[in-house]
């Protein structure tokens, strides 16, 4: 039997819906998640150059998923998030949507904020859409969530809200504003900075929950991409030099403080939810959507080191994010767990959590991963695959249980190599940590739970960092870039983490590769082709007062003053 149809069929037997629950048991789900945020910018992976107190808190009372997939880049890691399907199947396969791109996803697919909503969640998203904006149907509201708060581009200026996109058929650039309240432009908010404008909308929507009713709050921040000028920017530079002068390059400079910025964010968000009583009933996950950018126009100085690979790699270093999840409804807490997960996977697991009915979900790559994470069991996925781009033929596949990775072709010799290794500047911060909103909120929560001490920070680190130790990887003799992939690469990701070894030659693996071709042959027979487009002419920003509207909805939008346009 097809291994996919197994799990289904499995699934269905196994999951008892818990049809009935009271509304106000339902569990409140809260994600936060980084943009291009590098998997060794959190300082539970090892790095001495930052400590990101809140973020590592929330892992370590709970669990850090140490092998949590996402895709390579915005467009397909958000698609697969929403829709619990690999994006070959949505035709979100290929580049990231352009402002200005009739594209979206699919009429009529499942998304999981509609999913949660038909349940009796509220559902709300603050932050970043980047699936598309032609029409009203395309955006966050026609897609599930009731309210949204933020920009549907792939970024925007942290104080402006201006994104630019080439028109190449036209050689022009359009610019326009990109900051809604559902769809009304939010000018009076142009000037704040992005990452402190999302968490107060973001602590408003948990203020003004009704406590009777479950919440799925989507916290999609701009941090840390870069924004105008395709520069990460900072609140306050005086603050930043005083506080990371000791860091020479600049851009990294401005990384790390956007960064620290984000993680008081998720502090922010999990103080509110325990003052407002919800984080006793809540589960809050924060995630990175991709890999840091190494290299060209939005090279944000984030560091995936020692992983190999920039955003938009299939290697590790793309698509192995930093993701923890923090619940009181765990059974297993303050761990780290081992096994792999996709980004995809988070549809049926909340679903089912919520008390949804599996059997309902139709074509899901994903699988309900609770009772894995929560009790630290075998992972339910066998396989990942990390992504099909028909066009180009780059494609990849990661199977047996998570240990081997074929690679066909490369992104660019540019992206699929190794970045700068990060400077020991500090100590890490356990004071910090202890003293961090998180640790703070969730030790109100019940005083007879194991509280976080130093000895317990210290053994969960070492073991989360363990890439960063590891004589296969940061020492390992074969550090130099190695060669990139020209037709299939094979490598073991036990034995070789960081992908320094082409093992494709290797006769003792040539059934494990005959194997690995074979299920991404599957894949390519199921994908649908992508329906990237070319950005619409019509689009143009000087026709809707100098905001992206939805131009296909032409009708609905605000349109320049006549004196304006002459
Ligand atoms: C911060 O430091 C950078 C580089 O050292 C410098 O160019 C910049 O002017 C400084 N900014 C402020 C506000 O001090
Ligand atoms: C591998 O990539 C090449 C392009 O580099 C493409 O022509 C070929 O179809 C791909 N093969 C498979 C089996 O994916
Ligand atoms: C507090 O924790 C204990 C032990 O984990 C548990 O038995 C109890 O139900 C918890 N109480 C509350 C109010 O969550
Ligand atoms: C048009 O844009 C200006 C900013 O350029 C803004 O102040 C004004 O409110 C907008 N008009 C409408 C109707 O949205």
């Amino acid at each position: 039997m097809d291994l996919m149809i197994f799990w289904a069929v499995l699934l269905g037997i196994i999951s008892r819906p818990t049809f009935g629950k009271e509304l106000g048991n339902l569990p409140h789900i809260i994600m936060i998640i980084g943009d291009d945020m590098g998997s060794n910018d959190v300082s539970y992976r090892g790095s001495n150059q930052v400590t990101t107190p809140n973020i590592d808190a929330l892992g370590y009372n709970g669990v850090i998923l140490d092998k949590h997939y996402t895709q390579a880049i915005c467009t397909p890691s958000r698609a697969a998030l929403l829709t619990g399907k690999y994006p070959i199947r949505t035709g979100m396969q290929g580049l990231p949507l352009n402002s200005g791109e009739d594209r979206h996803l699919p009429e009529g697919i499942q998304t999981l904020p509609q999913l949660l909503k038909d349940l009796g969640y509220s559902t709300h998203m603050v932050g970043k859409w980047h699936l598309g904006a032609a029409r009203r149907n395309d955006t966050p509201t026609g897609k599930g969530f009731d309210t949204h708060f933020g920009y549907w581009s792939g970024y925007v200026g942290y104080f402006d809200y201006m994104i630019q996109t080439q028109v190449e058929s036209i050689n022009q650039v359009y610019t326009g504003f990109d900051l809604k309240e559902k769809f009304r432009d939010a000018w009076s908010e142009q000037g704040k900075y992005a990452t402190d404008l999302f968490t107060e909308k973001a602590l408003e929507v948990i203020e003004n929950q009704d406590k009777n009713t479950p919440m799925f709050l989507a916290v999609t921040h701009l941090a840390v991409h870069t924004g105008k000028d395709n520069l990460v920017e900072v609140k306050d530079e005086k603050v930043m030099n005083d506080s990371f002068g000791y860091i020479q390059d600049l851009t990294r400079r401005k990384y790390v403080d956007a960064l620290l910025q984000l993680d008081q964010s998720v502090g922010l968000i999990v103080e509110k939810l325990q003052e407002q009583n919800m984080l006793e009933n809540s589960v809050v996950i924060f995630m990175s959507d991709n890999g840091a950018q190494l290299v060209g126009d939005y090279r944000n100085g984030g560091s995936n080191y020692p992983l190999r690979g920039s955003k938009s790699s299939l290697h590790d270093g793309g698509i192995r994010n930093a993701a923890v999840l923090y619940s009181p409804l765990l059974k297993q807490k303050g761990y780290v767990y081992e096994e792999i997960l996709h980004i995809t996977d988070w549809l049926p697991t909340l679903y089912s959590l919520a008390g949804g009915d599996l059997s309902s979900l139709k074509g899901m790559d994903g699988f309900d991963q609770w009772q894995s994470i929560s009790e630290n069991k075998p992972s339910k996925r066998d396989e990942i695959l990390a992504n099909i781009n028909e066009i180009t033929g780059y494609s990849g596949i990661i199977g047996y249980k998570g240990r081997y990775k074929i690679i066909n072709g490369s992104i660019s010799s540019k992206h699929d190599i190794f970045g700068p290794e990060l400077e020991d500047n500090i100590d890490y911060d356990i004071p910090a940590i202890l003293n961090s909103p998180v640790n703070k909120a969730i030790r109100q929560l019940n005083a007879s739970q194991n509280y976080l001490n130093t000895e317990s920070i210290q053994n969960l680190r070492k073991i989360s960092s363990k890439l960063n130790d590891d004589n296969k990887c940061k020492n390992s003799k074969n550090r130099k870039n190695p060669e990139i992939c020209t037709s299939f690469c094979l490598f073991d990701l036990m034995e070789d983490p960081c992908e320094t070894e082409n093992l494709i030659e290797d006769e003792t693996k040539q059934v494990i590769i005959s194997g690995l071709k074979a299920r991404l042959a599957e894949f390519w027979k199921q994908l649908v082709p992508q329906t990237n487009k070319p950005v619409d002419v019509n689009s143009n920003p000087a026709k809707y007062n100098g905001t992206w509207c939805t131009w296909l909805d032409d009708e609905l939008c605000v349109k320049t003053p006549i004196k304006s346009v002459s």
